[in-house]
């Protein structure tokens, strides 16, 4: 029976990857006698199907204006998805988010999004064991000059988002995204994901100040992230950690925006940071380098954040905020303590002259001395600009400059 010595196949070559019941199989025995109950063991055949032997197609291409109907229509039935010079007509989402485990999704081309004013988002990618590739030369352009109106998401023009990320144990490389209409990449509910030599450009957005909120990196709810070697050109948070853990922003660098951000958090569902870090990166041509928001009167914590070897330039506004006075925008009235944040190292931060002379260097507002506790700071370097006059609480390691 074709099906049976298929699966009885699978079951051989795969036997190191069987774990528990099946106790018959083992790596040293590679050709068991299999009962007939244990061929049809949904376990067994379930989980190895999907690794050894593949009934999908081996690659499908898709491209043109139909290509994203068509992909989004067979993307389970593929083992890899190449999406050449797509077209996606206004007011649709590219949809992938019915991917079996273990796709791999390749852009090639440029890939544009019809012009609608709508939430959108453009993109969404979700499953497991994903692979999503930008081969070379590829563009994601999601033509966000036609939606730049100077108010972001605060008005004017609805704004699509445009990439949503689902992902487990899986990887993004070599994406390169440019003019989103506001937010970039929102990655909520990870786990275990890469990114790694990403670009998000959103400097056309520059002139005339008409991109407004569109964050490269937008992080809640998700687990073990690792963002390596980003290049995000844009007018708002390189990257934004609102909640999650272990999550790690390496080699970067962040252009025009609002720098590398911890919140604002509290208020949400989910209002636990801890264990981020933030590793060799360069912020430039910013409003801030380093900024960690706990929102006034606002319950959750903000722990073990970590920002080390990091060079900024041209900073406007603050070199360094802390605050625990955040409502909507930095350093509203009196800072409170029910979002501690602990555990704050600063290490080798290189920002001599970078701060603006209007702007501040390091400002510090804690609701009392135990909100803010367990810091580490060394080798902070930071001038240029003038002293804050209202700092409150600031730990000894620390300082208000
Ligand atoms: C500093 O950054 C601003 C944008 O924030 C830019 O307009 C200006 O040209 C930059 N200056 C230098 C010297 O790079
Ligand atoms: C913070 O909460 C306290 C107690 O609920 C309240 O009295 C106070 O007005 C709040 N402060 C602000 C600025 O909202
Ligand atoms: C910052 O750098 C300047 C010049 O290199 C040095 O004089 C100063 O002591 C440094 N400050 C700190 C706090 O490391």
């Amino acid at each position: 029976m074709a099906i049976q010595s298929l699966l009885l196949g699978v079951v051989a070559l795969a036997g190191s990857a069987i774990a528990a019941p099946a106790a018959a199989i083992t790596t040293a025995t590679p050709t068991p006698t299999l009962t007939n109950a244990q061929v049809h063991a949904p376990a067994i055949t379930a989980d190895v199907a999907a690794g050894v032997v593949d009934k999908r197609a081996a690659a499908c291409t898709f491209s043109g204006s139909n290509g994203y109907a068509s992909a989004s229509k067979s993307q389970a039935a593929c083992a890899t998805i190449v999406l050449k010079n797509v077209a996606v007509p206004s007011g649709t989402t590219l949809d992938l988010s019915k991917l079996k485990k273990n796709t791999h999704v390749i852009f090639e081309g440029t890939t544009t999004w019809g012009y609608k004013e709508w939430a959108g988002p453009l993109l969404q990618i979700k499953g497991t064991g994903i692979t999503v590739t930008g081969a070379s030369g590829a563009v994601l352009d999601a033509g966000g000059s036609k939606y730049w109106d100077t108010k972001g998401s605060n008005g004017g023009k609805k704004k699509p988002k445009f990439f949503a990320a689902r992902l487990k144990s899986s990887s993004i490389n070599n994406l390169h995204i440019k003019n989103t209409p506001v937010q970039a990449v929102s990655i909520n509910s990870c786990d275990d994901l890469t990114i790694t030599g990403m670009t998000i450009d959103n400097s056309a957005g520059d002139s005339g100040n008409r991109g407004h909120n569109t964050d490269g990196f937008d992080i809640g709810r998700s687990n073990n992230i690792i963002i390596d070697g980003a290049k995000v050109y844009n007018q708002d948070d390189c990257v934004a950690v609102n909640s999650g853990t272990h999550i790690t922003f390496k080699n970067g660098l962040c252009s025009g925006g609002h720098g590398l951000s911890i919140g604002s958090v509290g208020g949400r569902d989910d209002n636990v940071v801890d264990t981020v870090t933030f590793s060799n990166n360069q912020v430039t041509k910013s409003t801030n380098a380093i900024r960690v928001k706990a929102t006034m009167n606002t319950t959750g914590k903000i722990n073990k954040v970590t920002y080390s070897d990091l060079t900024m330039s041209n900073i406007s506004k603050y070199g360094i905020l802390i605050e625990q006075n955040y409502k909507g925008g930095d350093l509203k009235g009196k800072a409170t303590s029910g979002l501690p944040i602990t555990g704050l190292t600063l290490s080798n931060i290189k920002g001599k002259g970078a701060v603006s002379s209007s702007g501040h260097n390091s400002v510090i507002t804690c609701g009392s001395s135990s909100s803010c506790s367990g810091w580490k700071w060394s080798g902070v370097n930071v001038t240029g600009g003038k002293k804050y006059g209202s700092c409150t609480n600031v730990p000894g390691v620390a300082f208000c400059t």
